[in-house]
């Protein structure tokens, strides 16, 4: 055998990468990318303080570009799995990124339900911005995506995400003893969901 090509071998296909935008007045939606790293990396660093008591426990090395990209392998895998979709938020005056956004857990079958997770850079905080992207990625999961229910999961005292989910129109309907690991430690939370028929009154009306 020389010479000859193998034509049983497998030819290696790099997997798809997931590609989404959802474009608002202020802000953009759209799957990270590798470029991505450096700005959000800045921005993550700058907002340390202001993110970990609401996030689950940062590792030493989560803002470097390698961290970064095993991120995103991990994202593009699951939302090829249909387990979730995660993007990053961007001001469309200038394209800087300021947070991000995810459709986590998301269930078919009986259930057509998904958990709904967000941040801000600090900077980026109180102006509304939240609530646009939120409602972007809303009308897609009850529209294209044709799920049910959002849930939303806060830490009791975090009153600014609270707000925003009523805001949003999100009912609060529970509460879950030491449901997630948060900055650490397995911590109560207040439990919020909103259905698609509840939705469409709720996205029309002004923030
Ligand atoms: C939760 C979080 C995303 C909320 O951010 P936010 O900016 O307060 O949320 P919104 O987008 O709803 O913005 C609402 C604020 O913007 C103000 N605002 C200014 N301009 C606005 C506009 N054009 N439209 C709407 N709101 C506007 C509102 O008055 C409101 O401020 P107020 O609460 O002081 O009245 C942010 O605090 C955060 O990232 N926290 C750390 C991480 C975290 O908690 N994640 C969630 C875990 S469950």
């Amino acid at each position: 055998m020389t010479g000859l090509p193998n034509v049983w071998a497998r030819k290696k296909v790099a997997p798809e990468k997931p590609t989404l935008l959802l474009r608002g007045s202020r802000v953009y939606l759209r799957p990270g990318r590798e470029e991505d790293w450096r700005a959000w990396a800045e921005l993550r660093a700058a907002s340390r303080d202001h993110l970990t008591p609401f996030e689950p426990q940062w590792a030493e090395d989560s803002l470097t570009e390698r961290a970064f990209r095993l991120r995103l392998e991990r994202q593009q895998r699951d939302w090829r799995l249909g387990i979730s979709r995660s993007l990053l938020i961007f001001l469309e005056e200038d394209d800087s990124v300021i947070g991000g956004i995810n459709l986590n857990n998301i269930c078919r079958g009986a259930a057509q339900y998904c958990s709904l997770g967000y941040w801000l850079g600090q900077p980026y905080q109180g102006h509304g911005y939240m609530q646009e992207s939120a409602r972007l990625l809303i009308a897609h999961a009850f529209g294209p995506m044709e799920l049910h229910r959002i849930n939303a999961a806060t830490l009791p005292h975090n009153g600014r995400s609270i707000k925003m989910l009523r805001r949003l129109g999100f009912i609060e309907e529970g509460f879950a003893k030491n449901y997630i690991q948060i900055n650490g430690a397995y911590q109560d939370h207040i439990l919020f969901g909103l259905c698609a028929d509840s939705a469409d009154h709720a996205l029309d009306v002004e923030a």
